[in-house]
């Protein structure tokens, strides 16, 4: 095997596993395709959240084994390995339904990749199969992490113990675990000495960190915030997904005292109606969610939110809905990702009664978006005419331009040249739209 081609479905942990699986390929020899068809192993990195992206895993992989076969024709072998929540979730389906994979690893066995890859060529029939909850922490085996540019995800916190009802989470990423202090320390270090300007700190629940010290003390995620502003050369931290319930008085100091701390923070609420959010098995109610918003606030009047939604929960009446649609209101978020409710085999809600039918859910789903639209145009307009830093760690899709990011996580096109890719310049605003921004060097 010389080339690899790895396809990631998904959340940014998703992103994140396939730079560290990229970098296990790299160890072992093998160089990036620029394609599957010149790809002699292809990964696809799964997700298992919605049964749309699930089933679209199973569409492209049919997509793939064509491509293996014209590969084949032409006397070049292919291996396929699938890996992620899907292969936690459904690995019976993977051997029923795409019996063509050669190896398929949940998200907390892919460390055990060179060793698959030794065995594969014995392989007969059947996919090899990793679904494990391994004792071990595959971060302890795998090659040091590297930089993505001048914005690097870390995944410092994995798992979720909440169990939301809808949720596959649980299942598929495991009960909750913290990566030591000192080795995201380390990490962060290094991806700054490789150029990173800005750090994403990444868990399912990352809110809920209890990470141990070099003293063997469990530290919470305010006190690795502290840990990482000492880092010179790191400019900005940012950390997602957080849980309200766990957003504790220390990580709300920490928005009035770390200056390196974006004023953008991803706090998923679900649902505006209690009852829902009970049904929902979510601790916190739309209460205590707009409280801890409005001591949010108080710690850094300038920060913005972004939430996740989901509408058409089993039960969710008319009047629900409105209690979703009055909590927009209240906080008026800058960003927001909402969803259908799609029912997950295995989860409890899949079970409840009240399912709510398909043409429902799409209304629901169009009213909540127009609303949510209406306050990130409304932010978005605001920002014209300021002058905000932005980072750019993308090229544009025309030449002599790169996409940057605002603090607020505003998508920023700027005509610039490639000398300023991974820098963070003043911008100033000059247009913007619902979903970016454009601007121009300040002083220019
Ligand atoms: N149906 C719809 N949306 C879901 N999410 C999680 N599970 C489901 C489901 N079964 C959404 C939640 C979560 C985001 C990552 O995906 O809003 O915050
Ligand atoms: Fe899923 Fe998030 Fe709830 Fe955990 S907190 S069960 S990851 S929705």
């Amino acid at each position: 095997m010389k080339k690899y081609y790895i396809k990631t479905f998904g959340c940014q942990m998703n992103v994140y596993d396939s730079h560290r699986i990229a970098a296990i390929l790299q160890n072992l020899g093998l160089t990036e395709a620029t394609s599957p068809q010149n790809a002699d192993l292809v990964i696809f990195n799964t997700c298992h959240i919605r049964e749309k992206a699930a089933e679209k895993v199973f569409s492209d992989l049919g997509r793939l084994n064509m491509i293996r076969e014209e590969r084949l024709a032409k006397g070049l072998d292919t291996v396929i390995g699938v890996v992620g929540c899907v292969v936690q979730a459904e690995d019976e389906q993977i051997a029923k339904r795409a019996p063509f994979v050669d190896f398929a690893l949940g998200p907390l066995t892919y460390h055990r990749l060179p060793a698959v890859l030794a065995q594969i060529s014995r392989r007969k029939g059947e996919p090899l199969i990793d679904t494990e909850f391994p004792a071990e922490s595959k971060f302890d085996f795998l090659p040091a992490n590297t930089s993505m540019g001048g914005c690097s995800f870390l995944a410092i916190q994995e798992g979720c113990n909440n169990f939301c009802t809808y949720c596959v989470v649980p299942y598929t990423r495991g009960i909750e675990t913290s990566r030591p202090v000192e080795d995201v320390v380390k990490e962060a270090r290094r991806l700054v000495e490789g150029g990173s300007l800005e750090i994403n700190l990444l868990g399912q629940n990352v809110n809920s960190y209890h990470g141990e010290d070099a003293g063997g003390k469990e530290r919470n995620l305010a006190y690795l915030l502290h840990k990482l502003d000492e880092i010179d050369g790191l400019e900005r931290i940012r950390y997602t997904t957080s849980y309200p319930a766990d957003v504790d008085d220390d990580l709300i100091s920490c928005h009035r005292e770390i200056k390196k701390l974006m004023p953008y923070l991803h706090l998923p609420v679900q649902s505006g109606s209690d009852s829902i959010l009970k049904a929902m098995n979510r601790r916190h109610t739309s209460g205590q969610y707009l409280e801890i918003i409005g001591k949010l606030r108080d710690a850094n009047p300038d920060l913005g939110f972004s939430s996740d939604f989901i509408v058409g929960f089993p039960g969710e009446t008319d009047a629900d809905f409105q209690a979703t649609l009055d909590l927009v209101n209240k906080v008026k978020f800058i960003q927001a990702f909402s969803f259908k409710y799609s029912r997950r085999a295995g989860t409890p809600a899949a079970l409840m009664p009240g399912q709510v039918e398909e043409k429902v859910k799409k209304e629901r789903l169009e009213i909540l978006q127009n609303l949510l639209f209406s306050y990130q145009l409304k932010f978005n307009k605001e920002s014209v005419g300021k002058i905000m830093p932005v980072l750019f760690d993308n090229k544009g899709r025309h030449k002599g331009q790169l996409i940057g990011r605002t603090p607020y996580m505003q998508n920023l096109h700027a005509a610039l040249g490639k000398e300023c890719r991974n820098k963070i310049i003043n911008v100033k605003i000059t247009g913007a739209t619902a979903n970016s921004l454009t601007g121009i060097q300040e002083g220019t």
